[in-house]
């Protein structure tokens, strides 16, 4: 079964790391064909009046699955975030990112190893970008909280788990103080997991403790469930916890399946086209695309190829082979023949 998919290079490192995961699935057998549009610099470099040009943001709209490199936004110039444009359009309300230790990236937490996904509310709470300023040295910041986005990344985070073979949900709040906001958060979390109460675990931790919680005892926490900004904050916590940004990858997810891949990590202009990049964190992407693909479109020849690269990367990080960043020798197209060579 063939899928469609877009392709988003990028910007700095993205064309070298997103060209690095295209080869890699394609070794793998994973029957995507890809549609390769523009972002970022490179857009405007190419003549758009935009960063995120009218044809790339149709044809995501149209396949609704993409892979994206990191986009540089020029600073100064007017442009928004290619990433809250894209959010913001396709209401891509749900990020999600796993964070594992991995066999051969050795940090403090690898014993007993760390097994966790962040599932965070991406449209709303502090981000809602409505700032007051009351009068000169008085500003207020608006946290919007609804029940319907509540409620939808709820259920969303309980359906993820269950489909994933996961248990545990840990909502990570401040009700304490904010009695009204983030207690509506959790009022919904805990209404919709009535739903599921015979087939996951539900807790509650405020936030500060939680926190505190992680750092002591990362492998008895499965799923994070938190509202936009704590979401934020403990998901970089979190890939710390197991070898920072060359490792950790990243998916948001909207209504109707849309879905876009990409690398927590940004275009990292200081290495750029020098083949120095990891490409490990949006090979890694790609792999929980394969995998959206093989829930959505019921195609298990999907699941499989995931697998393959999966175990062939991880070989070769046992092995030692690895980039730089991770204390290896490797550059980015080294890493990728490497990892080709084991599929
Ligand atoms: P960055 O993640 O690009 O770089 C931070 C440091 O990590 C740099 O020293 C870089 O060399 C290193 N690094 C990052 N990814 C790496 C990889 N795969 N392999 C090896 N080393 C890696 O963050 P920075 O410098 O804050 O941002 C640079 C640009 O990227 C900015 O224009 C920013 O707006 C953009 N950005 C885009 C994102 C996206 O599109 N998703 C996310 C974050 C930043």
């Amino acid at each position: 079964m063939e899928h469609r998919a877009v392709l988003i290079p990028g910007d700095g490192i993205g064309p070298e790391v997103t060209g690095a995961a295209v080869r890699i699935l394609e070794a793998a057998g994973a029957e995507i064909q890809w549609e390769e549009h523009l972002a970022g610099v490179a857009a405007i470099e190419a003549g758009s009046a935009d960063v995120l040009p009218d044809a790339t943001m149709k044809a995501v709209q149209k396949h609704r699955i993409a892979l994206k490199g990191p986009c540089t936004t020029p600073i100064g110039e007017g442009f928004t975030s290619v990433n809250v444009a894209l959010r913001k359009r396709l209401d891509l309300f749900g990020a999600v990112r796993p964070v594992r230790s991995i066999d051969g990236v050795n940090t403090r937490f690898s014993d007993p190893g760390v097994d966790l996904v962040v599932v965070r509310e991406n449209t709303e709470g502090l981000y809602s970008g409505i700032e007051n300023i009351i009068t000169p040295g008085v500003v207020t910041s608006l946290k919007v909280v609804t029940e319907q986005a509540s409620r939808r990344i709820a259920k969303f985070a309980f359906h993820y788990a269950a489909t994933r073979g996961r248990r545990r949900i840990t909502v990570l709040h401040k009700a304490n103080i904010m009695k009204q906001g983030d207690g509506l958060f959790i009022r919904c979390a805990r209404e919709e997991f009535e739903a599921w109460k015979n087939e996951l675990e539900y807790e509650e931790l405020i936030i500060d403790a939680g926190s505190m919680r992680i750092v002591q005892q990362p492998e008895r926490f499965d799923i994070l469930l938190c509202e936009n900004l704590y979401g934020d904050v403990v998901s970089d916590l979190c890939a710390g916890l197991v070898g920072g940004l060359g490792v950790t990858p990243g998916a948001n997810f909207g209504m109707d399946n849309a879905a876009i891949f990409e690398a927590v990590h940004g275009s990292a202009p200081d290495i750029a086209g020098q083949n120095l990049a990891n490409p490990l964190a949006i090979i890694m992407s790609s792999v929980m695309m394969l995998r959206h693909i093989a829930d959505t479109a019921n195609d298990s020849s999907c699941g499989s190829a995931a697998d393959r690269i999966r175990d062939a990367y991880n070989a070769c990080l046992v092995a030692g082979e690895k980039t730089r960043d991770l204390g290896g020798s490797l550059g980015t197209t080294e890493f990728t023949d490497a990892v080709i060579a084991r599929l």
